[in-house]
């Protein structure tokens, strides 16, 4: 699987918080704005919490790929329902010319994390309330290769969007 891209993209708080009570816990329309222009075109793999967080259904113009242990026609239309990991490998090794998104949550993160070449991470500089909290991110494995910060606005709090990719050689399991 060596051209395949696996991708992570977040956003997180200055303590690491990404949710809270199955949402998100700020509204950025700055923040959707970046989400929307990178992922717009390619999957998007989640879970199912993250799934149903989102009010108007799968997100549009890109494959929705929802991870859950329950049957699919209980998440309604316009998804493609995946029931194991192992079946998210197949996925992304079948299409290698194809960036995929993993875009949370944690569970996902977690498992995909040896797979991963590229972090889209967002920083926002505020303290929110939450229940969910990035996973660490073992950060030696991966060098920055882009950042753009913008200033506090209004209500908006200063954000950061930096792009890592792995370091060749750095422990990524090929399928
Ligand atoms: N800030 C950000 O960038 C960001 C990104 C994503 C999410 N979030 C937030 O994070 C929270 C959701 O994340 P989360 O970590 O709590 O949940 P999640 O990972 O989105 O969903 C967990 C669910 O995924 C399914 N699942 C996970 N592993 C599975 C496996 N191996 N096999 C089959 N199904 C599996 C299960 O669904 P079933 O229970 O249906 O079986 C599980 O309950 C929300 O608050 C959301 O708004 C934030």
């Amino acid at each position: 699987m060596d051209e395949t891209m696996l991708s992570y993209i977040w956003a997180e708080d200055r303590t690491g918080v990404i949710g809270d009570r199955g949402r998100l816990p700020w509204h950025l329309p700055t923040e959707m704005h970046h989400f929307t222009v990178l992922t717009t075109g390619h999957p998007i793999i989640m879970g199912a919490r993250t799934f149903r967080s989102f009010p108007k259904g799968p997100l549009p113009n890109r494959r929705n790929l929802v991870l859950t242990h329950q049957p699919a026609h209980l998440l309604g239309q316009g998804i493609e329902v995946i029931h194991d990991v192992e079946s998210i490998y197949r996925m992304i090794d079948a299409e290698p010319a194809e960036e995929f998104f993993v875009i949370g949550g944690n569970s996902l993160f977690e498992s995909l994390l040896p797979l991963v070449d590229k972090l889209y991470q967002t920083q926002i500089d505020h303290d929110y309330r939450g229940d969910v909290r990035m996973i660490p991110i073992p950060w030696n494995q991966f060098e920055l290769v882009r950042q753009r910060q913008l200033p506090a606005d209004g209500q908006t709090p200063a954000l950061t969007f930096n792009e890592y990719r792995r370091i060749k050689g750095k422990s990524k399991v090929e399928l």
